[in-house]
């Protein structure tokens, strides 16, 4: 990345929400991003797997209406890990660059620490990083900690089909997953660990204490 690039990132704020499925990151998006413009800021919301042609096959293939050609099977691990990783590329290019660039606070559901915990699940962890060393570093990253049996009610309740991670044992391996991926990441990135079995209002206002934090502090 040229100098001139990476310093005009620094302009806006990227921060990302992570958590297992059911945890409320995608809720919790929303309303931190009401509450920051709410308080004059400019503020972009998104998520991955992004809406970009690689985001929508991952989506299919989460649903199982993708796989292996003739039938043979769902893709391989290794395919997801690289298209969450490609996806990520594009994603960034599309969207979270050019808002950084403009200035704006880019609030990101789901980002590399969902690479770490879900692909890091089945695959050597080093790897998934590896191929994911192309993704700037958020600025911030929040992750809302629910127990996998807390997060499996709420998607129980939530209702619709079961997703290709969303089975209880696959929870369960990536909520150990997402905590080595946070002591592995968390001497180079700031990650703040907020308790998500509060209130709704609560994680809010317990993430909005830190993105103040962030905020007020100079570059
Ligand atoms: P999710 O945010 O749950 O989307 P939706 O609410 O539409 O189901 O993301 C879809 C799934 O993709 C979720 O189970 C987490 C998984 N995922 C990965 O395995 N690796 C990644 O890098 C990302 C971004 C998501």
């Amino acid at each position: 990345m040229s100098g001139a690039r990476r310093k005009a990132v620094r302009k806006g704020r990227f921060i990302v929400l992570e958590g297992l499925d059911g945890a409320g990151t995608t809720t919790q998006a929303e309303r931190l991003a009401a509450a920051l413009r709410a308080e004059g800021h400019a503020v972009v919301t998104t998520r991955e797997p992004s809406d970009g042609p690689v985001g929508t096959m991952i989506r299919q293939a989460l649903t199982g209406r993708l796989g292996l050609p003739h039938g043979a099977g769902p893709l391989s691990p290794e395919t997801l890990a690289l298209l969450f990783a490609a996806d990520r590329t594009d994603h960034l290019a599309a969207r979270v660059l050019p808002a950084l660039e403009e200035g704006k606070i880019v609030l990101c559901d789901r980002y590399v620490l969902s690479s770490l915990a879900y692909q890091g699940a089945s695959l050597p962890m080093d790897w998934v990083e590896a191929v994911n060393t192309h993704a700037v570093s958020p600025d911030l990253t929040l992750f809302v900690g629910v127990a996998p049996e807390v997060a499996a009610r709420r998607r129980a309740v939530r209702g619709g089909a079961q997703e290709l991670f969303e089975a209880d044992e696959a929870q369960r391996r990536i909520a150990k997953q997402y905590l080595a991926a946070i002591r592995r990441r968390e001497k180079r990135e700031r990650i703040v660990h907020i308790d998500g079995e509060q209130g709704i209002e609560a994680v809010t206002q317990a993430s909005m204490v830190h993105l103040r934090k962030l905020l007020a502090r100079k570059r």
